[in-house]
């Protein structure tokens, strides 16, 4: 199964973090290599690598990778105060997926403990953590698959939407994850695709991962979901998430909440599939969520082609939110909660997931 980030060590002991640069995918499998906490910064706002849990992964990396660039013996205070900097760095890439911050978070008391040790070694701690964050997100993602695979019958044919697989993840992935895990347990499943306007992340990378998995895939533009859906092919709508409120509101890639309506006009079960380091429970309710806005180009020009006229004003949203009540149940680590339970466990009155 693809990777989307590993590392590996040079000759004189520095670490490198590799990033499989998904803005080139499926026509080429190429790497970028990050050798600082700003080129990682960069990968990420560029889209070598994304994905809620991919992009956190990487941010942790790229806190190791501040770390190393720190060979002076500086310690304490002035440690600390580098290690804030380049927090704020990664910190100002994406705005929407809650994962980079929640990374952020976990790397904070670590480079703190590790102030006062010697510059290799605070180095080799961080990027320690940073790889048991990767490592624990494909446990989760495995977990999630398991949970999710016993929502569906024996023969199915989902719906996704985006990407939210092995390249979104640290592997394996979450709503792809839970199509893994539904083969992996000998059911019959396939998929349709959306391609995922206007970054294509559908057409370029799921189509990718499946069709390497050898899943049965089939690739539509998100304008026929309505169609498709209309015409009893779906049996499960099954996307990823950027941020879970507390609520149960979620943010993902712009197009999930129209497909949650069309899915909830048509009887279809509409399920996300994250893992717990999506939900932020800060974050009352989806409107709350910030949401990203990407450059006109994305949408006015196909690779180098213009497709609209120029001086057209453009409005380029990179996600929506879609709201509680039109999501069936939220698939986690932990369990099966619907919206309502997940916003009771989190306030610690509920019951524990199915
Ligand atoms: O803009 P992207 O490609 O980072 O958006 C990705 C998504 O919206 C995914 O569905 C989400 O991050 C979940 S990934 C497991």
């Amino acid at each position: 199964m693809v990777e989307a980030i590993w590392t590996t060590t040079d000759r004189d002991g520095q670490t490198l973090v590799h990033l499989i640069d998904q803005r080139e995918l499926p026509s080429r499998e190429i790497e970028l290599l990050c050798r600082t906490h700003r080129e990682m910064a960069d990968a990420i706002r560029e889209m070598v690598v994304r994905g809620a849990p991919a992009i956190g992964i990487s941010a942790a990396f790229g806190i190791a990778l501040g770390a190393q660039e720190e060979t002076a013996p500086t310690e304490g205070l002035a440690f600390s105060n580098h290690m804030e900097s380049v927090a704020v760095t990664l910190g100002q890439t994406r705005p929407t997926a809650v994962n980079l911050f929640w990374a952020i978070e976990r790397m904070r008391p670590v480079w703190q403990k590790a102030a006062n040790l010697p510059p290799a070694e605070r180095a080799r701690v961080l990027f320690t953590e940073a790889q048991a964050i990767k490592d624990d997100d494909i446990e989760r993602n495995r977990r999630i698959g398991s949970h999710g695979q016993a929502l569906l019958p024996q023969k199915a044919t989902v719906l996704t939407h985006c990407n939210a697989g092995a390249l979104a993840t640290g592997g394996y992935g979450t709503a792809l994850g839970v199509i893994r895990g539904a083969v992996e347990a000998g059911k019959n499943i396939s998929v349709y695709a959306d391609e995922t306007r206007p970054y294509l992340q559908g057409a370029r990378l799921t189509a990718y991962e499946l069709t390497s998995d050898g899943i049965p895939t089939t690739l539509i533009t998100d304008s026929m979901a309505a169609m498709v859906m209309a015409q009893g092919r779906i049996d499960a709508v099954i996307v990823g998430a950027d941020r879970i409120a507390a609520n149960g509101d979620t943010a993902n890639k712009v197009g999930t909440y129209g497909l949650s309506v069309l899915a909830r006009e048509h009887g279809i079960p509409f399920y996300i599939a994250a893992p717990f380091s999506t939900i932020d429970p800060r974050t009352s309710t989806g409107q709350m969520i910030p949401i990203e806005e990407r450059s006109a180009r994305e949408v006015t020009h196909q690779g180098e082609r213009r497709m609209a006229p120029e001086g057209v004003s453009v409005y380029n949203p990179a996600f929506d939110v879609t709201p509680a009540r039109n999501i069936t149940a939220i698939i986690t680590e932990r369990g099966v909660f619907s919206p309502d339970e997940l916003s009771a466990y989190l306030s610690g009155s509920g019951r524990a997931a199915s």
